[in-house]
């Protein structure tokens, strides 16, 4: 035993002597011997886990929004929302333009309230019939959701909420960012063309009267060109804009003018035989969500005179520079305005309705009272919808 002990000692101090030598002579092993010797240093810290979506109410203003206000009373309503914006993406790669443009329209007039979806009366002109809504589109995906919404859980989606919901949507599938919103808004019961009239920017507006339009709604200059960013997806018609960026200047005014011409050239051509043509916002990528509209409007192919605009005032042309160099920048940015712009005059509890089809206030007889609210046409007693010239009326009998 005493042998054995004594043979184990001297091993271990000629093991040690020779780690030791090795050591001295650079041997390429002692670096590994080195770290066996050693304490394992401590594992590098995991990745903080990426934020997931908020969750609980969100205080806005004395109203109250939650992002968890679906999970229960209608679990399956996001999947709706996806599935559908999923279809019409199919049938149209532009759809998510047409969809995140429906929800500007709806909270820039009377607020995210819905009231954009409500139909003109015999007496009331809406706002989808005035003049700057009539190249929106697809109002029957709301429709759709709506439709599917009721089924899955009848009273409790609002319109407002599926505007929004389409929104957030449409610009993750043309590959934007996700966008986090609360919801419980409530549907508005009237709606009015006049107010679209005064709340609604034109494209011919410059920066100081944007600035102003936007502050308006509460939003601010980051806001104004942040949410620009939107027309990095989808089109504008020639009539839109030829007039307010050719004819009144009378020449050509795209910095880049050889783009100017083309599509100068183009806009006339459809013009000539009767065809009012469409041109990309964002002629590098129209239909994904992405920050080349910012590279497109400092190279000088902004279309619309508030787009190019964005790069000629002092006030805006940092946030374009930096918007341009910087996707994840602007996404943080859009996303963030989103939010701002998904709580404009919103109203919730008990105010307004939960409206059973988007198109017309909840009604117990509409027969009975046609010229009040309701969509009811007193020459065919049928209920048309979405009643738009862009969209193919679905009528059925009332
Ligand atoms: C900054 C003020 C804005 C002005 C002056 C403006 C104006 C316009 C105009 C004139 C058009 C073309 C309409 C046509 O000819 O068919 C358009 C298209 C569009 N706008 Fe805006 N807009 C503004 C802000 C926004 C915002 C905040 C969003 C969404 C968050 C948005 C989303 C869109 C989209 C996606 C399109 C393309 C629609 C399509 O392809 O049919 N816009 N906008």
């Amino acid at each position: 035993m005493a042998m054995k002990t004594i043979v184990l000692v001297y091993g271990l101090v000629a093991l040690a002597t020779l780690l030791q030598l090795a050591d001295a002579e650079g041997c390429p092993f002692s670096g590994s011997r080195r770290n066996l010797l050693q304490v394992a240093p401590p594992l590098p810290a995991a990745p903080a886990p990426l934020p997931g979506p908020p969750t609980g109410p969100d205080v806005f203003e004395g109203t109250l929004l939650n992002y968890d206000f679906y999970t229960q009373i209608c679990p399956t309503f996001k999947a709706i929302v996806k599935d559908k914006v999923a279809s019409a993406v199919a049938q149209d790669s532009l759809a998510p333009a047409f969809l995140l443009r429906l929800f500007f329209h709806d909270c820039f007039v009377q607020g995210c309230d819905g009231s954009l979806l409500l139909n003109s009366t015999v007496l009331n002109l809406a706002e989808k019939d005035q003049a700057k809504s009539f190249t929106l589109n697809m109002f029957w995906v709301i429709d759709a959701i709506k439709d599917a919404a009721e089924a899955a859980c009848p009273g409790v989606v609002s319109c407002a909420d599926i505007l929004a919901a389409t929104a957030v949507e449409a610009v993750l599938q043309a590959g934007g960012p996700p966008i986090y919103l609360a919801y419980g808004r409530r549907d508005a019961l009237d709606s009015f063309a006049a107010a679209a009239q005064t709340n609604m920017p034109g494209g011919f507006l410059h920066v100081q009267g944007l600035i102003e339009n936007f502050q308006n709604q509460g939003l601010n200059i980051t806001d104004l060109v942040a949410l620009s960013g939107a027309h990095t997806i989808g089109q504008t018609r020639c009539s839109t804009f030829v007039q307010d960026r050719f004819a009144i200047s009378g020449n050509n005014p795209f910095p880049d003018t050889d783009y100017g011409q083309e599509i100068y050239s183009y806009c006339l051509e459809g013009t000539t035989a009767g065809v009012d043509r469409r041109v990309a916002l964002d002629s590098n990528t129209t239909t994904l969500f992405d920050n080349a509209y910012f590279r497109s409007i400092i190279n000088g192919r902004g279309i619309l005179v508030s787009d190019n605009d964005l790069f000629v005032d002092s006030r805006t042309i940092p946030l374009v520079k930096q918007y341009a160099a910087d996707q994840g920048a602007f996404f943080n940015a859009f996303a963030e305005s989103m939010r701002k712009m998904s709580k404009i005059g919103i109203l919730t509890g008990t105010q307004g309705q939960v409206r059973k089809q988007c198109w017309v206030r909840n009604t117990i007889d509409k027969v009975a009272n046609p010229f009040s609210n309701f969509d009811f046409d007193p020459i065919s007693p049928t209920i048309c919808k979405p009643a738009r010239t862009t969209d193919t009326p679905v009528c059925a009998s009332s």
